[in-house]
């Protein structure tokens, strides 16, 4: 559950959500309270140098004591009425309230009395109406002495403001949460839908059905490589499969062939009484047949071997003359027998490679080119290196091969016209051939005019 992706996403967005939102909330709230408390600051001070400029004036002009009066009495405003949030006051320096504000004397009221100081002194205290209010005092000095002025706002209005912006907060902070926590949980499952039946698809596949393919357009951009390396990898198992239960039946077939001829000479041999030259005859073709079913058995079993990957190549230095020496020594006897000679030129090349595999390789090669030459023709066998690579070119003078079978020509029991009245054979050499070929990192390529001859050439990198 832990390793869900759906999961993972959504305490990632619960998490970054829950920080984003909280941090942007504690910020504006902060702030805004800054700014109102600011503001009222402002006021007050305002407030006191007006009142304070207003003494200054009146004590130029001698007026300072009836103003004191005056200013008890004559104003308007939100300052006339009782208890409004707006007041101001003037104490003396002993202590004593000179002028209060209507606003505090109609409830008779007045603001706490501080110390005198000439440095203004902001704080923020319970008003005379149990209201939040910032009251500032600020002592100047006058011809009768110190004068202490206070004023002071009410913050109410302030602490509502900033009420109503916690409470959309909170309000907001949940609805956007859910409507966002819904988006991601519905979009994730949505994205892991398609994987869903993704994967149902990718399950009903089994060696029954490897002829069905995912369907590549609709299916999610991230998904598409997926679903594309997947076709790859079916078809891949398509084809590796349909060549198992073709190799399998052609391989059958192949072998029922000589069973078959088996069977109809002892049927033959045993439907009467005959003499021992008759008996003897009889089990030399049956030898000879059971000889080309062992050849098929073992192709089959190397084949299959190589299938497997149970062969284990063990790669030696070789010098590809030696080995040919070898490989023409074994064979002259048949090539005699149709009066072929064949020609060995060229150098020592020395590759890395696995001595069994490689004397398959040119044993096969040598043989078809003596199987398919005519009487009295030659093979010529030329080794040689070009740009690091070491070339064997087998060259004979038989019948040749149309173009068009020359790739044919190594699959598996593939033979041209049937082997064109050749019965010895079975068409698996070269398929070995090119197998062995490739697992040293070379290849094999065919030259070939039908009448004249054909040229197999294999090459593969030279040992350094
Ligand atoms: N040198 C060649 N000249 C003409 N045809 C050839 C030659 N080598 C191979 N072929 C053709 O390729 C086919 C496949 O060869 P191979 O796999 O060795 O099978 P096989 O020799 O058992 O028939 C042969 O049946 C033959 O028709
Ligand atoms: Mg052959």
């Amino acid at each position: 559950m832990l390793n869900s992706i759906k999961l993972k996403l959504v305490i990632w967005f619960v998490i970054v959500f829950s920080f984003f939102f909280a941090g942007i909330e504690l910020f504006l709230y902060y702030k805004l309270e800054d700014l109102t408390v600011k503001l009222a600051d402002e006021h007050v001070n305002s407030e006191i140098q007006t009142l304070a400029n207003l003494m200054a004036i009146e004590e130029v002009q001698g007026k300072l004591e009836s103003e004191l009066q005056e200013l008890g009495a004559a104003v308007t405003g939100v300052y006339a009425e009782k208890l409004s949030g707006h007041y101001y006051q003037i104490v003396s320096d002993d202590g004593h309230i000179l002028v209060r504000s209507p606003s505090l004397a109609l409830a008779e009221e007045s603001l706490p009395v501080l110390n005198p100081s000439h440095e203004p002194d902001y704080r923020t205290i319970a008003g005379p109406n149990g209201e939040h209010v910032r009251m500032l005092s600020q002592t100047f000095d006058f011809s009768i002495g110190r004068l202490t002025f206070q004023a002071a706002d009410s913050l109410d209005e302030t602490y509502e403001l900033m009420g109503s912006f916690r409470k959309i907060v909170l309000l907001a902070f949940p609805a956007v949460f859910i409507i966002c926590g819904i988006g991601v949980f519905l979009i994730t499952s949505w994205a892991l839908k398609s994987l869903k039946s993704f994967t149902a698809k990718v399950g009903q596949i089994t060696e029954e059905n490897l002829s069905q393919r995912l369907e590549e357009r609709g299916v999610a951009a991230e998904l598409k490589p997926l679903a594309a390396s997947f076709n790859t990898m079916l078809s891949r198992l398509e084809e590796s499969f349909s060549r198992q239960k073709q190799f399998l039946s052609d391989a059958s077939h192949e072998l029922r062939t000589p069973t078959t001829i088996i069977k109809s000479f002892c049927d033959v041999t045993l439907s009467r009484e005959r003499g021992a030259a008759d008996y003897k005859e009889s089990i030399k073709k049956i030898g000879d047949t059971v000889n080309r079913m062992c050849d098929i058995i073992n192709r089959i079993l190397v084949i299959s071997r190589m299938d497997n990957k149970t062969i284990q190549f063990k790669p030696v230095k070789i010098d590809l003359m030696d080995l040919m020496k070898d490989v023409k020594k074994l064979i002259e006897p048949s090539a005699v027998n149709k009066g072929i000679s064949i020609d060995l030129e060229g150098k020592g090349v020395v590759v890395k490679g696995d001595r069994e595999g490689l004397t398959e390789v040119f044993t096969n090669i040598v043989e078809n080119a003596i199987k398919y030459n005519r009487p009295n023709g030659t093979v010529s066998i030329d080794i040689n290196e070009y740009m690091g690579s070491a070339i064997v070119k087998v060259e004979d003078t038989g019948m040749g091969i149309p173009e068009e079978e020359i790739e044919k020509i190594f699959d598996r029991f593939y033979r041209v016209d049937a082997s064109r009245g050749l019965t010895v054979g079975s068409g698996l050499g070269l398929s070995i051939v090119r197998t062995i070929v490739e697992a040293h990192g070379g290849k094999v390529e065919v030259k070939s005019q039908v009448g004249k001859g054909s040229a197999f050439i294999v090459s593969m990198p030279k040992s350094l």
